[in-house]
């Protein structure tokens, strides 16, 4: 059912210093900042040959991401997303199965202006997982 890692996303506490550190030391392709108010977060791509590093950085005072920076203060791995052809038919194989699908369970509209969706990190060996149609 899950197809290509479209994108590893790491949350960061600045992101002037990590876009520095992937362009200037890492020497990679990062893409212009974008905020996601309705995500609440402002996002960085970082295009790699066979995938994306996406740099996640809280936007707003209710930002998703808040909490993870609070316990992980240097940034870390936040979630891994994966490509799916059909998002809702991978969400009800997925629920039918006991899996948990954060929110409504209605896809939301991504960074990459793609549906998507997160599965529970409790159901998932501890990894919160996006999965993105592709
Ligand atoms: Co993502």
């Amino acid at each position: 059912m899950i197809g290509r890692l479209n994108h590893v996303a790491i949350a960061v506490p600045d992101l002037d210093a990590a876009i520095a550190l992937y362009r200037d030391t890492l020497g990679a392709d990062v893409k212009p900042k974008q905020d996601e108010p309705d995500h609440g977060v402002t996002v960085v791509f970082i295009t790699l040959p066979n995938t994306k590093i996406e740099l996640l950085h809280p936007l707003g005072d209710a930002s998703p991401i808040q909490g993870f920076l609070d316990k992980n203060p240097s940034g870390g791995i936040h979630h891994i997303c994966y490509e799916v052809e059909d998002i809702l038919a991978a969400r009800d194989k997925l629920q039918a199965s006991g899996a948990r699908v954060l929110g409504t369970g209605a896809p939301k509209i991504g960074a990459h202006g793609k549906p998507v969706l997160f599965l529970h990190p409790k159901d998932f060996t501890g990894t919160l997982i996006e999965l993105e149609q592709i």
